[in-house]
């Protein structure tokens, strides 16, 4: 695949997505790299049009970029975001997502939840119309007892593995398990299922959550979903 046409259309659906942005919104800023773009646009905003954008970021990179855009930084507000923008690793066309290839899926997910509007942005090859699940699916836990909750998700049918053999970290001080169940069937029926599992943090599963999913493509961009 090539990666500079990857690259402009991760450009292209950013900069697609900076159209729902108005003027004074408290948005949720996701991470990655297709949401660098959206970033960059942010700080075109600010500087030629005065405009003010405050923001959640859901990673320490996010927020790091955004102080260096003029964004200015909210770290528990009292009321729902205006509108979250975020990327994601694989998208359905109903809407189901996996998330957490930068393993910062947890503030993400806390971060979409409380967002009135939820979108998307994807380049081509992260869209999986006939299921998800070829992207080894984020787990966040606990670095307490992590080889028993490993085992205990290993026994739901997936191959697993520590990420970085274990040397990554998230913000949260947690560790990633990227899990392989397969083509995922029933999205929704996993993630709650890999919820109750103790020492289980979050899922990268994000069902139900998504508003609309902006895809960018050779020429242009196309939604491939919108509630
Ligand atoms: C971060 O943990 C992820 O959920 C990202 O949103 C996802 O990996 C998409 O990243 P890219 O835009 O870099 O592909």
């Amino acid at each position: 695949m090539n990666l500079e046409m990857l690259e402009e259309e991760k450009r292209s659906a950013a900069i697609a997505s900076s159209k729902l942005l108005k003027d004074g919104m408290l948005l949720g800023l996701g991470t990655g790299s297709t949401v660098k773009f959206l970033i960059e646009e942010i700080g075109n905003l600010i500087n030629e049009k005065g405009w003010s954008i405050s923001c959640v970021p859901t990673s320490r990179s996010s927020e790091k970029l955004a102080r260096e855009k003029g964004i200015e930084i909210v770290e528990n507000p009292d009321r729902k975001l205006d509108l979250d923008i975020d990327g994601a690793d694989e998208a359905d066309s109903y809407g189901n997502l996996i998330k957490g290839g930068g393993g910062a899926l947890t503030r993400e997910k806390i971060v979409a939840v409380n967002s009135r509007k939820v979108c998307i942005i994807i380049d081509h090859s992260k869209y999986c119309p006939d299921g998800l699940g070829k992207f080894r699916l984020p787990v966040e836990v606990l670095p307490f007892m992590s080889n028993s909750t490993a085992e205990n998700i290993k026994s739901m049918g997936a191959s697993v593995a520590f990420r970085d053999g274990g040397k990554f970290v998230t913000d949260n001080g947690n560790l990633i398990l990227d899990c392989d169940f397969g083509i995922i069937k029933e999205p929704q029926n996993l993630e709650i299922k890999l919820k109750a599992v103790p020492g289980v943090v979050e899922v990268g599963l994000f069902c139900g959550i998504a508003d609309l999913i902006i895809m960018g493509t050779g020429s242009g961009t196309r939604e491939i979903f919108r509630k």
